[in-house]
């Protein structure tokens, strides 16, 4: 067994509520734990990124740079990290150099310290970007590879893409399990011969959708990874990740022992239990998501994408159609070259695949976004895509080969430009950055925060007189 003590990092701030509760969780919610979590000596702790910046905005009516602020001075010992969703930033499409570099510099200026960038197909020109400006500005740089499984995703396919992310300036890399398809053994191997291969460090991320994390960590313990992530126990396992606590005693009194007083974690997870408890009356939190999920094991599709896929289909009527779907998504995934199942390819190939059994005839109907993954918008494909496919998909449109952001010109002055001209926004880098990621979303959210901050200062004015 490895001789050194195993590091954590809690994703109940983050990964935890976004998988659990649609990431619903409120600044509010957060405030009273904060200085207990600096106490515990994580890793780090993942608060921001991934989804939490559009629900900030769009349903909780919160600032997210002001959250993140918020996050920091409460939590000045620990390290805080976001999901970084490379050339797409936080939002769904490419965006301009420019932008990637001002979000990452603010990020960090804002109180971020870790990035962890990954891109849905692997394509290392997608995260070129945000690598390079998260060295710039002095952030901990973490690319990911986003695992999966496929006739080209084996172990030495990983092997390479380590070592180039390496090679790339990554302080730490990353395994992104993010439909908990990794198995035990399977991460002991990887483990291994990622620590063979690299120097830098290794942080696991999975989930318990299959009901196998807790295994999967222990064995990637003793295969020697630097790190794990975990949440607190009352948003932990199912949809969201293994236990905290229970690794921490598992590993108790061993050479991987985490160091952590369970007596401090208990009390800290004893408030976000009456977060969970109100999230599961406001129907928020449907216990649901923490039943174990074996359809994923064989049929290899993410948990998430199940329950879309199935949502679809009651939309169209066809709710009998169900594993003809679930049979009909590892071959479109073949046909579109084997991207791994992650947002946004998970939601592509998903949708492709109802629509594929629902019209009754494969590619009769063709969403833009399939168009656009198998021009080459979203980058390369792990694998060589089906070209009569392709060809029934976009006829001869051309196909992209370039890195995508290449064809994006600099965008941020014009979002600037754009946020003037309607008067929004309080003037400062922050504000465009959320304009140019969700524009209607900031935009209405702007008009509300700043109306607010209007009201509250005539307040003060009134009460001076
Ligand atoms: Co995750």
């Amino acid at each position: 067994m490895n001789n050194k003590k195993l590091f954590i990092t809690d994703t109940i701030l983050r990964d935890a509520h976004q998988s659990q509760a649609a990431t619903r969780m409120k600044i509010e919610d957060m405030i009273p734990a904060l200085e207990r979590l600096d106490q515990i000596g994580y890793w780090s702790l993942e608060c921001w990124g991934g989804a939490t910046f559009d629900v900030c905005m769009r349903f909780l009516n919160e600032d997210p740079w002001e959250r993140l602020r918020t996050l920091k001075k409460y939590m000045p010992n620990t390290k805080l990290q976001m999901l970084f969703r490379g050339q797409n930033i936080l939002g769904y499409k490419h965006y301009a150099d420019d932008v990637v570099d001002s979000f990452v510099g603010k990020s960090i200026e804002n109180g971020i310290e870790v990035i962890r960038i990954f891109d849905a197909l692997n394509d290392t020109r997608n995260l070129e970007q945000a690598i390079k400006s998260c060295k710039k500005y002095g952030g901990i740089c973490e690319p990911a590879l986003s695992y999966t499984e496929s006739p080209v995703h084996n172990e030495e396919y990983f092997v390479k893409l380590a070592k180039e992310l390496e090679q790339m300036g990554a302080d730490v890399i990353c395994i992104k399990d993010m439909a908990n398809l990794l198995l035990p053994f399977d991460a002991y191997s990887l483990v291994k011969k990622l620590k063979e291969n690299v120097s830098v460090p290794i942080h696991l991320h999975t989930h318990n959708t299959t009901g196998t994390g807790d295994m999967v960590y222990l064995m990637a313990a003793q295969a020697g990874v630097d790190i794990v992530d975990t949440a607190l126990s009352p948003l932990a396992n199912g949809t969201a990740q293994p236990a905290t606590e229970a690794l921490v005693a598992t590993l108790q009194g061993t050479a991987r022992d985490t160091g952590f007083d369970l007596n401090k974690l208990s009390d800290v997870a004893a408030h976000f239990r009456t977060v969970a408890d109100k999230m599961k009356a406001d129907g928020i939190l449907d216990p649901k998501v923490l039943n174990v999920d074996t359809k994923t094991l064989i049929y290899q599709v993410p948990g998430g994408m199940l329950s879309n896929m199935l949502s679809q289909l009651k939309q169209a009527g066809k709710e009998d159609k169900y594993y003809d779907v679930l049979a009909e998504v590892p071959r479109v995934r073949k046909d579109f070259g084997y991207p791994p199942l992650v947002t946004p390819t998970s939601q592509i190939v998903g949708t492709q695949a109802v629509m594929n059994v629902i019209a009754g005839e494969r590619y009769k109907m063709v969403p833009k976004e399939s168009k656009g993954l198998l021009k080459g918008e979203y980058g390369r494909l792990p694998a060589p895509v089906d070209e009569d496919v392709r060809k029934k998909c976009i006829g001869d449109d051309e196909v992209i080969t370039c890195r995508p952001a290449d064809l994006i010109e600099p965008e941020l002055a014009k979002y600037k430009a754009e946020l003037e001209e309607k008067g929004l926004g309080n003037g400062s880098e922050e504000d465009v950055l959320s304009y140019a990621l969700f524009p209607q979303v900031a935009e209405k959210f702007f008009k509300v925060r700043d109306r607010d901050t209007m009201s509250r200062n005539l307040i003060v004015e009134d009460l001076s007189i």
